[in-house]
Parts: C-alpha cells; sequence; structure tokens
C-alpha cells in the first residue's frame, strides 16, 4: 500500500521539522515547504540524520499563490499541516500588516488550494494565546477566548475562525485546530530544536544561552504575582510530545474519525510551573548553576495559564509523556550542539 502523503508548511522550523520526524516515523511521506524566513536547512539535514529519510523539499513561499499551486499541481496530498507562520508577540504590535500578511495570506492560501486540488485534511497550528487573561483555569476548549492582545494573537484567532467557517460550508472538508501551550526542549538526539534569531524572547531560550554564557543573566519577569512562588505560571509541553499530538489528529483524519468538521483540541501537559521552578528545574536536570535576578513584569504577560487536557486525552487520544527534566536536559544538549556546530 502506498504512502499517505502531508504536506508540511513552514516544516523547516522549530515545531515543523520535529513534527516531520513524527510523520515519517508513523509511515508518513512528508513534503515540506518552507521559506527559511525563520530557519535554515540545517534542520532539515538533521530530520534526514535521525530518521534515515529526507523529506522532499520546495523552497516556496506560502503567500506566494501560483508557487504554491504548483506544489498541488505537482503532488497530492492526503493532508496538509499548517505551520507557516511569524511567532514574535512584540514583533507583531510593532509591525502588524507584516504580521497579517503573512500569516492570513499563507492561511488563505493554503486552504483555497486545497478546496481546488480536493486535498480534505488540515491542522492548523493554533495557540493558548487565544484564551489571553482566561475567565477560568485551566483552561478547557469551551473557555472563552478574550480579545487578542496581539495582531499574532488576532491572526491566530482570525485563522482558527476563518477554518470553522470554511469547513462548515465544504463537505470534503475537516479541521483541526491544535492549541499549543508552551512548547520547549528539543529532540533527544540534539540534532533538532529551536534556532531562535537574535535575543531570545521565550523563557527556555534564553535560559540556555545564559547558561552557555551568551547572555549575561536571565531577567525573570516578576515575582508578585498571585502565584504560590510569586512569578507566572504556564504549561511547558515537550516539542517531541507535541509533535506526537500531529501525527494522532492526522490519523484521527486520514482515518476518517473526526465527529466533527472543525475539532479543536488544547495540547499541554495539564500541570502548571513556576517560572522559579523551570529555572530551578533546569539547574538540576542538568547539574550548573544559572545566573539570575529578579526584574520587572513584563508588560502583557498573563499572571497563569495552564491547559485542561481531558478533551486531548480521551478524544483525541494523546498525552504528554515526557517528563519535565528530561525536556529540560534536551533543551541543554540542543544549545551545546549548536554552539559546538558554530565553532
Ligand atoms: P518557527 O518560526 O520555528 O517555524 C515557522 C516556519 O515557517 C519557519 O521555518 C519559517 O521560515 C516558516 N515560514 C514563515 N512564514 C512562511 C511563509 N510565508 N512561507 C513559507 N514558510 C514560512 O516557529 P514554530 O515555533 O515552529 O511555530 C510553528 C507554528 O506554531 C506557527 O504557526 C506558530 O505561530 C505556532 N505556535 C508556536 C508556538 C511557540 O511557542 N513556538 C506556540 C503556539 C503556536
Ligand atoms: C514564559 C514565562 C515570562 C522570558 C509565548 C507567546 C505565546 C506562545 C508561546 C505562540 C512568562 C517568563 C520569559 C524571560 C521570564 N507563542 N520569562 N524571563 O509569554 O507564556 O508565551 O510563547 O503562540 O503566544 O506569548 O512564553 O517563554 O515568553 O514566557 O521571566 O527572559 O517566562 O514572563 O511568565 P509566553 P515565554
Amino acid at each position: 500500500m502506498s504512502k499517505k502523503r502531508v504536506l508540511v508548511t513552514g516544516g523547516a522550523g522549530y515545531i515543523g521539522s520535529h513534527t516531520t520526524v513524527e510523520l515519517i516515523n508513523a509511515g508518513y511521506e512528508v513534503i515540506v515547504v518552507d521559506n527559511f524566513s525563520n530557519s535554515d536547512a540545517s534542520s532539515l539535514e538533521g530530520v534526514k540524520k535521525i530518521t534515515g529519510v529526507a523529506p522532499t523539499f520546495v523552497e516556496v513561499d506560502c503567500c506566494d499563490k501560483e508557487a504554491m499551486r504548483r506544489v498541488f499541481e505537482d503532488n497530492s496530498f492526503d493532508a496538509v499541516i499548517h505551520f507557516a507562520a511569524y511567532k514574535a508577540v512584540g514583533e507583531s504590535v510593532a509591525q502588524p500588516a507584516k504580521y497579517y500578511r503573512n500569516n492570513l495570506l499563507s492561511f488563505i492560501n493554503v486552504v483555497e488550494l486545497m478546496k481546488e486540488y480536493h486535498c480534505k485534511n488540515i491542522v492548523f497550528s493554533s495557540s493558548a494565546t487565544v484564551y489571553g487573561d482566561a475567565e477560568e483555569l485551566p483552561v478547557t476548549e469551551r473557555t472563552p477566548r478574550k480579545p487578542a492582545t496581539s495582531p499574532y494573537g488576532n491572526t491566530k484567532q482570525m485563522s482558527e475562525d476563518m477554518l470553522r467557517d470554511i469547513v462548515t460550508v465544504d463537505d470534503e472538508l475537516r479541521g483541526i485546530a491544535l492549541r499549543y501551550f508552551n512548547p520547549i526542549g528539543a529532540h533527544p538526539s540534539a540534532l533538532i530544536g529551536e534556532l531562535p534569531r537574535g535575543v531570545p524572547n521565550n523563557l527556555v531560550p534564553y535560559i540556555t544561552q545564559t547558561a552557555a554564557g551568551i547572555r549575561e543573566c536571565l531577567s525573570i519577569f516578576g515575582d508578585d504575582y498571585p502565584t504560590p512562588d510569586g512569578s507566572c505560571l504556564r504549561d511547558y509541553i515537550d516539542i517531541v510530545d507535541l509533535a506526537r499530538a500531529h501525527v494522532v489528529a492526522i490519523n484521527r483524519m486520514v482515518e476518517g474519525r473526526c465527529e466533527e468538521r472543525y475539532e479543536i483540541f488544547n495540547v499541554g501537559t495539564g500541570t502548571p510551573v513556576s517560572v522559579f521552578e523551570l529555572v530551578k528545574g533546569f539547574e538540576k536536570a542538568n547539574n550548573l548553576k544559572l545566573n539570575y535576578k529578579v526584574a520587572a513584569r513584563r508588560p502583557g504577560d498573563v499572571t497563569a495559564v495552564w491547559a485542561d487536557t481531558t478533551r486531548a486525552n480521551e478524544v483525541l487520544g494523546w498525552r504528554a509523556e515526557r517528563k519535565l527534566e528530561d525536556t529540560l536536559r534536551a533543551a541543554w544538549q540542543w544549545e551545546c550542539y549548536v554552539r559546538n556546530r558554530e565553532k
């Protein structure tokens, strides 16, 4: 029997490259498209080293509809996973049009081409950012979304809404939105991981770069939140667990097991972890001391958000498995690998 074929947009990126590995391991044929706006070919080389398979790669901007049409013309796909997007919240506030153009146009092109070429299944990368400062914790998929506080967050809400509206009137199409919480870590092989450009915004890359001596000191943004230790609470999901959630979602779609045309799942661990706990966990897992200080709160941060994972566990049949300690060890091994590679 021929392999099922999945188009992975943004597949050279952090989550896309890990998902490509898990898809290949699960027996799928993967075609990656990416414009390398926030990645490079090294991630695809890493995928090949890990799996022994080089995914087909086409360098293309998803906003270029004619170029994307050629990809659909040359291949037939059983499903698409749409990762391609810009993701820096602060940058989206400074350059909103850049974010609306890239994230919305790439999404619209992909769904329109899927319709044109009768591709039936799409998994969309959404985010816990859609919950904002949530009314209830943990958040379930039914917890009301809050008005977006950044253009980035707005592109996720708008794409979710577009997907819902499009699948509602299209008998052929099924959509799953996965709302990721805070993805962290790297593949245990340390051959692929997160490659932030410039000064990292996210906590774990900032920690690993501080441990590597690239950053002098980690600032912990606030110790006066109404939480047990005063720092913010988040749901840190291991990147390999997250990648596997995509495989489970794709299996569900290609096996025709979706219960509704449009489904949403939280992808998190269900466990809140504070910034202090994460820092201490990193020190313990890697047997090192981190230079950190408490600083002012970062504007826009919510106090706490973590997932109710019941639906993902019971309906999707997926749960997070990797231990935080192992995730933080993998994050450090990846940082060390990158530093050695750059020497
Ligand atoms: P990433 O930047 O590492 O990966 C995105 C990839 O898409 C990059 O390789 C980039 O070059 C590519 N890309 C961007 N615009 C493109 C375009 N127009 N055409 C072709 N390729 C394009 O980011 P990531 O962390 O892997 O995120 C993947 C998806 O998950 C994004 O949609 C992001 O918004 C979403 N997400 C990420 C997080 C997170 O914390 N990392 C959390 C929630 C949701
Ligand atoms: C985590 C915690 C910070 C850096 C972001 C996006 C969200 C989603 C995931 C895409 C917070 C604290 C951080 C530092 C710190 N992305 N922190 N010092 O803000 O929860 O979520 O990534 O969809 O949309 O907003 O993640 O890693 O930036 O922060 O103390 O140097 O670490 O205050 O409490 P965040 P993060």
